[in-house]
C-alpha cells in the first residue's frame, strides 16, 4: 500500500492506451473469418444489450466493432452476410418476446464528429431534392426503450423493444414509472415510444434499496434500468423514469413536424426528451445543429441523467415521409454519439489515499482507458464498505463512469471475468500516513489525528492563491515547516519571525523577511478567505463566500444552528450538520487565527466601494443579478472573477439560461458564449468588466456609469 497514487480522475501524460477505433474512419478485416468473428461478438454484445442483460461490452467497443464490419463489407461486398447488423436490427437477437410491435422499432445510424454529421445532413438533403426544412436536436438518453400503448387515454401495454419487431410485456412492471402516467389528460388511443432509464438520483437510490435487500450495487444506471424494467418478482420498487422521442397514430399528428407531435403528447401527460433538463433544440441550419450539438456535450454532466449522445431528426414530416427508412434506421435521423461515459478496464491495483482533513479513501489504479474522451488512470472508489460490499478485487475487469466534471468511479466489477486466485481486498487497519488509529463509525474512515495527521495539505490549502493568498508559501517550504515543528495548525504561521524563517534550508534573509510580509497581510483576507483555507469539509470557495455573506462575522456563522445554517443558499440537512460540527472541530484554530489578529467578518458589497457607490450588478429593486463569466478575466483567477461578480453586487452562476442577466465573456471562452448569443442575452467583453470592478472599487460613479452603457 503507497499514498503516491495520482489523485483520482488523474490524466495519463503518456496515454498507453488501446484507442477508442475511430468509428468514422474504421479498418476493414483483411479476413472472412476476421469479418464472422466480429459479427458474432457484435450479435451477443447486441442479444445482451437489448434484452437488458449483464452488458458484456462497452458502447464504443460496441460501436468501433460495428464500424469495422460496416468497413469490410464496402471494400469486401462478397463477403457480406445476411444476418450482419449493418443489415438488421439487432440481428441474432433470440425471440423478442410475445407483443407485436405495429411498426418495426428501429436503430439510428451513428456519426462521431461534426464532418460526418454534416456528411448525413447533405446526403438527406440531395434524397430530398430539397433541403431538409428544419431540424430537431435532443438528448440520447441512455436505457432502454418501450413502446406504451395507451388505449382511450388508459396506459394497456408497455413492450420493450426485444428484436424491433417483437418485444416483452413489461406492462407491469412499468407501472409507476415518472413520465409514463397510467392515465392521459385525455381519453386519447396512441402509442408513445422513448426510453425508460434511471436519473442519476434513480440510481443512487436504487443501489440503496438493493444493498438494503441484500444484493450488490449495480454496475451502471443502464443495467440498473435495464433490471428493474424486466424484473418481475421485486421485493422493493426501484425508481424509474421515462421520457419519449416519438409517437404513432397519434390522432391529427398527420402532417406534424415531430416537435409538435412530442408537443402534444407533453400536452397528454407524458414526460418527453424536449421536457427533460437537456430540452429539445429547434435548428433551421446545419451550423445550428452543430452548436446545438456542441451545447448539449458541454452540458452533458450537468443533466442529471446519462446521455450517450445527441439524436437529430428532420422536424418536417414530409421530409421524414420522403426520405424513408432503410431495414435498419431511419434516413431522416441520426444519432451523434458523445465519447463514452463508462468503459471497462483492468484494475491494476488498489490504493489508500489520506486526504487534507485525515479522511482515508481507497482508489483504483487502471489500465488507461479513455473515458468521455479524456484517458483515465485512476478512479475513486468511494469507501472502504462500498468496496468491500461490491467485492471488487485487484484484477477484475471493472467498469469506469466519468461523468461531465466529477471524479470519475469505478461502479462494479464484471464477475464472469474475474481472473482465477483474486484476492478480496483486505481493508487497511491503521492510517496508512501516520499509523495512528482509523475513526470507522462514518462511511468516510478518518484517521483519529483529522487534520494534524494532514497539516502539509492544510497548511498549503490555507495559503493557496483562492485561499488566504501567502506568495512564497510553496509545498517545498510548508514541508519543511512541518518537519521542522514549527507549524502544526495555520495559526501557527503568524507566529513565524524573519529569524527562524531564515534557518531553513535554501531561505535567504530577504525572502524570508517577504514570506513574513506575505503571512502578515494575509491577515487583512476576508471571512470567505479564511473559511476557504480551513477547508471546512462539504465547502468550498462559492459555499464559503455564501456562509461568509450570509452570516457576516464568524462568531455568527459558529453561533448557528443547524438549522439557520440550512438557510443558506444550497446547504441542505446534511451539510448543515457536517459544517457545525467542523466549526467546533475547528474551534481551537480558528480562537487562534483570531488571537493572532487574522479577519474574521465579511465586508457586505457596499462597503467594498470606497465611495459607497450603488454595487453596479444590482436591478433597481436591489435584486442581485445573474451573472457568467466564460473564458478568462484578465488578472483574474477563476474564483477571483467569481468573488468580483459578488464585490460588485451580483451572483455568480456557471451555467448560462433564460435567467441570466449578464455574461462576461473572456478568453478562451466556449459554447455559454454561444448561447448567450443564441438566447439573445446581454454580454460584456472580460476587459470591460475588470475595468468595472477597479472603477468601483475606486467609488467612480462616472467611469462606472459608462462602463455599462
Ligand atoms: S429516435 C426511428 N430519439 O437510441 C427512430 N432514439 O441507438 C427511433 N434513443 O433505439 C429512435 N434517445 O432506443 C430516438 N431521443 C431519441 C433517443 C433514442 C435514445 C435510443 C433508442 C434507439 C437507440 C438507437
Amino acid at each position: 500500500m503507497s499514498t503516491t497514487v495520482p489523485a483520482p480522475g488523474t490524466l495519463a501524460s503518456t496515454p498507453q492506451v488501446a484507442p477508442v477505433v475511430d468509428a468514422n474512419h474504421a479498418a476493414a478485416y483483411d479476413t472472412p473469418a476476421g469479418y464472422r468473428a466480429a459479427i458474432t461478438e457484435i450479435r451477443a454484445a447486441a442479444a445482451a444489450y437489448y434484452t437488458g442483460g449483464d452488458i458484456v461490452m462497452d458502447d464504443a467497443t460496441y460501436d468501433a466493432l460495428l464500424a469495422r464490419v460496416t468497413a469490410t463489407e464496402a471494400a469486401h461486398p462478397q463477403w457480406a452476410r445476411p444476418d450482419s447488423p449493418t443489415v438488421t436490427v439487432a440481428a441474432g437477437v433470440a425471440g423478442g418476446g410475445d407483443v407485436a410491435h405495429s411498426v418495426p422499432m428501429l436503430s439510428l445510424d451513428n456519426v462521431f464528429d461534426a464532418t460526418t454529421l454534416r456528411g448525413w445532413a447533405a446526403r438527406l438533403d440531395k434524397a430530398l431534392g430539397r433541403p431538409a426544412a428544419g431540424y430537431t436536436v435532443e438528448p440520447k438518453v441512455d436505457g432502454m426503450a418501450i413502446a406504451a400503448r395507451y388505449v382511450a387515454g388508459s396506459l394497456v401495454q408497455v413492450a420493450t423493444r426485444g428484436d424491433g419487431r417483437t418485444g416483452e410485456d413489461v406492462t407491469l412492471q412499468a407501472l409507476g414509472v415518472a413520465g409514463l402516467p397510467a392515465q392521459l389528460t385525455q381519453p386519447v388511443t396512441v402509442e408513445v415510444r422513448g426510453e425508460v432509464f434511471m436519473t442519476d438520483a434513480d440510481f443512487a437510490r436504487a443501489n440503496e434499496l438493493r444493498i438494503a435487500h441484500g444484493g450488490r450495487a449495480f454496475a451502471n444506471p443502464r443495467n440498473a434500468a435495464a433490471g428493474t424494467l424486466r424484473a418481475r418478482d421485486r421485493a422493493y420498487d426501484a425508481p424509474l423514469s421515462f421520457v419519449a422521442y416519438a409517437v404513432h397514430d397519434l390522432p391529427g399528428g398527420v402532417g406534424l413536424r415531430h416537435s409538435a407531435a412530442m408537443a402534444a403528447i407533453s400536452r397528454l401527460g407524458v414526460a418527453t426528451t424536449a421536457g427533460s433538463t437537456a430540452g429539445m433544440a429547434l435548428c433551421a441550419t446545419v451550423d445550428e445543429v452543430v452548436a446545438a450539438v456542441e451545447w448539449l456535450g458541454t452540458a452533458r454532466g450537468d443533466l442529471g441523467f446519462g446521455v450517450d449522445g445527441v439524436v437529430v431528426k428532420a422536424d418536417d414530416a414530409a421530409d421524414r415521409a420522403d426520405a424513408g427508412s432503410s431495414s435498419r434506421a431511419p434516413r431522416w435521423a441520426i444519432a451523434y454519439k458523445f465519447p463514452a461515459d463508462t468503459r471497462t478496464t483492468r484494475l491494476v491495483g488498489i490504493e489508500v489515499q489520506v486526504g487534507r482533513t485525515g479522511v482515508i479513501t481507497p482508489v483504483a489504479v487502471l489500465d488507461p482507458v479513455q473515458v468521455g474522451g479524456v484517458v483515465i488512470i485512476s478512479a475513486t472508489l468511494h469507501n472502504f464498505d462500498d468496496l468491500v460490499r461490491r467485492d471488487v478485487r485487484v484484477g477484475d475487469t471493472v467498469w469506469v463512469r466519468r461523468a461531465g466534471e466529477v471524479i470519475p468511479e469505478v461502479t462494479g466489477a464484471k464477475l464472469d471475468d474475474r481472473p482465477a486466485g483474486a484476492r478480496p481486498f483486505t481493508p487497511p487497519q491503521v492510517c496508512p500516513r501516520c499509523g495512528g488509529d482509523i475513526n470507522r463509525t462514518q462511511k468516510r474512515w478518518r484517521c483519529v489525528r483529522g487534520r494534524a495527521c494532514g497539516a502539509a495539505e492544510s497548511l498549503g490549502y490555507f495559503a493557496a492563491r483562492d485561499a488566504m493568498d501567502i506568495e512564497g508559501l510553496g509545498d517545498k517550504i510548508v514541508n519543511a515547516l512541518v518537519a521542522a515543528n514549527l507549524v502544526t495548525d495555520p495559526a501557527d504561521l503568524y507566529d513565524l519571525d524573519v529569524a527562524t524563517l531564515a534557518g531553513l534550508e535554501r531561505m535567504g534573509p530577504a525572502s524570508a523577511g517577504k514570506l513574513v510580509a506575505n503571512i502578515t497581510a494575509s491577515r487583512s483576507q476576508p471571512l470567505s478567505r479564511v473559511l476557504t483555507g480551513l477547508g471546512v469539509r462539504m465547502t468550498g470557495r462559492s459555499m464559503s463566500r455564501r456562509l461568509a455573506r450570509h452570516f457576516g462575522t464568524m462568531q455568527a456563522l459558529r453561533d448557528a444552528t443547524v438549522e439557520q445554517l440550512q438557510q443558506v443558499e444550497a446547504v441542505g440537512p446534511e451539510r448543515a450538520a457536517t459544517i457545525a460540527a467542523e466549526l467546533v472541530e475547528l474551534g481551537p484554530v480558528i480562537d487562534k487565527l483570531t488571537g493572532r489578529g487574522v479577519t474574521m467578518t465579511e465586508p457586505g458589497p457596499a462597503s467594498a466601494a470606497a465611495g459607497g457607490i450603488r454595487p453596479p450588478l444590482r436591478t433597481e429593486d436591489g435584486t442581485p443579478m445573474t451573472v457568467v463569466i466564460t473564458g478568462s478575466v484578465p488578472g483574474l483567477t477563476r474564483n477571483e472573477g467569481n468573488e468580483a461578480i459578488e464585490t460588485l453586487g451580483g451572483k455568480s452562476s456557471g451555467s448560462v439560461s433564460t435567467r441570466t442577466s449578464l455574461v462576461v465573456i473572456g478568453d478562451g471562452a466556449g459554447s455559454k458564449a454561444q448561447k448567450a448569443e443564441q438566447l439573445g442575452l446581454r454580454t460584456m467583453p472580460a476587459a470591460t468588466f475588470a475595468a468595472l470592478l477597479t472603477a468601483y472599487q475606486a467609488g467612480d460613479q462616472t467611469t462606472v456609469e459608462s462602463l455599462l452603457r
